[in-house]
């Protein structure tokens, strides 16, 4: 699916994800490289951070006790925060808004 990124400084850029790969590696290999991503998908860094458009939340896979032990340790945590390493997408979530988060 394509998705939009809202990134940092608030232009947004489509990205195409490949169902394949996780959501954090289609939004580094289209050079966001904001998203730091720091342990490279093994839910150890919560750098990979992001804010989903709600209305696409139950089409997502659920959060695991560890993504959400790590997401309460950020910064600027809402509802709406998941992990990006932890997540693929299918095409039900073409069009989707996906924001950056600043690291805290
Ligand atoms: Fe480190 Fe996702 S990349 S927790």
């Amino acid at each position: 699916p394509s998705i939009n990124v809202v990134r940092l400084d608030g232009s947004v850029d489509s990205v195409a994800v490949d169902p394949e790969g996780t959501l954090m590696e289609a939004i580094r290999d289209a050079g966001c490289d904001e998203l730091l991503a720091l342990c490279g998908g093994c839910l150890s860094c919560a750098t990979c951070h992001v804010h989903i458009d709600p209305a696409f939340a139950d089409r997502l896979p659920p959060m695991s006790e560890d993504e959400d032990g790590l997401l309460d340790m950020v910064d600027n945590r809402s509802p709406h925060s998941r992990l990006s390493c932890q997540l693929r997408l299918d095409d039900s979530c073409e069009g989707m808004r996906v924001t950056l988060v600043e690291v805290g």
